[in-house]
């Protein structure tokens, strides 16, 4: 049978990840896609930096746009980031040569998944983003999939684990946000611009997407009610630790009346509840279902292996065959999104 060949942009964390999957599991990665899985083309900004993965089997393209145009690459995986610049001129150059996207970039598709959708409807490609959402937790899986026959009620969580690592820090070692905040960034958990995880924009952007994608509208991060975690402090945590609370960055999305209700912002829930047991740099999403009641999902939301893991679905699952749209239906049959502003909490 014919490979499934792969061209990789991005070579931090996780695309040195996706890449030793590809070469350790080999023979799992085929039984189970029904096809070889293989790489044809490499791209990063700088070829010479030491990753721990071998890379000389593969083509190395300085121009991540070059690499998605290729004709030796089946499935173009977009491990750049970054809401414009290379990462969408490439993805949108996979897309209109006909090429298969798998990607991690939230910030993309937040911004431009409307447009990346229909770009990929028309050229008959399938554009993946699981590794965009929560990081290895299946939660797009869940929704589009395994969910599909229940109206969903509400989706919520804690999407961003820095923020969670920040706030559990504070809550158990009485740190000071600012204490806090270097410890984090200490051990490398701050995006490159620390404002996307404390200023909860990377969150609200996860949030867009699991919003699109459990209501059927079209992405509407412009529409996310956004507060970082930048104005708790160690008092507002102690007080509500008095009361049996735990603060959290909470992501909540749901459908009312007045229409689409997106918020991310720093929440009191219960210390005994799922979400209030989540401690550390993790995430968590909890789905309400009219047929299935209520699913808790948890589990790495950032990192080499758990990021990797999602790309790899996707990657498989398009080795299957899947043709099955990004947002659990053809992007032109989302409905724009009427935004309801959150009555007082
Ligand atoms: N900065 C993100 C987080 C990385 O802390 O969750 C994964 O998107």
């Amino acid at each position: 049978t014919e490979p499934l060949r792969l061209g990789i942009a991005g070579l931090g964390t996780v695309g040195a990840g996706v890449v030793k999957i590809v070469r350790q599991k080999a023979a799992l990665l085929e039984a189970r896609g029904g096809r070889p899985i293989t790489i044809s083309a490499v791209s990063a900004r700088n070829r010479l930096k030491e990753r721990g993965v071998p890379l000389d089997d593969y083509v190395w393209e300085d121009d991540p746009v070059a690499l998605a145009k290729r004709d030796d690459v089946d499935v173009f995986v977009e491990l750049v980031g970054g809401s414009d610049g290379p990462a969408k001129a490439a993805t949108e150059a996979a897309l209109r040569a006909g090429k298969d996207v798998v990607t991690a970039n939230k910030a993309l598709l937040a911004h431009h998944g409307q447009d990346l959708a229909e770009l990929a409807e028309k050229a008959g490609s399938v554009l993946r983003f699981e590794a965009a959402v929560a990081g290895g937790i299946p939660v797009v899986k869940a929704l589009t999939e395994g969910l599909a026959g229940n109206d969903i009620k509400r989706v919520m969580g804690v999407m961003n684990g820095t923020c969670n690592y920040i706030l559990t820090r504070m809550e158990s070692a009485g740190l000071t946000y600012d204490q806090a905040f270097a410890e984090a960034d200490g051990l490398g958990y701050l995006e490159a611009d620390p404002d996307l995880d404390v200023g909860g924009i990377d969150a609200g952007h996860k949030l867009s997407l699991l919003a699109s994608i459990a209501f059927g509208t079209q992405v509407a991060f412009d529409a996310v009610e956004l507060e970082g975690i930048g104005r708790v402090s160690i008092e507002d945590i102690r007080q509500a630790a008095d009361m049996g609370y735990k603060v959290k960055l909470l992501g909540v999305c749901q459908m009312t009346g007045r229409g689409l209700e997106q918020r991310m912002s720093p929440c009191l829930v219960p210390a005994i509840s799922p979400l209030g047991q989540l401690d550390g740099g993790t995430n968590m999403v909890v789905i309400e279902g009219d047929q299935v009641g209520t699913i808790v999902m948890r589990g790495a939301g950032a990192g080499e292996g758990p990021t990797a893991s999602a790309v790899m679905g996707d990657v498989l699952d398009i080795a299957r065959g899947t043709r099955v749209s990004t947002f659990g239906q053809p992007a032109t049959s989302l409905a724009k999104a009427k935004a309801a502003k959150t009555a007082t909490p």
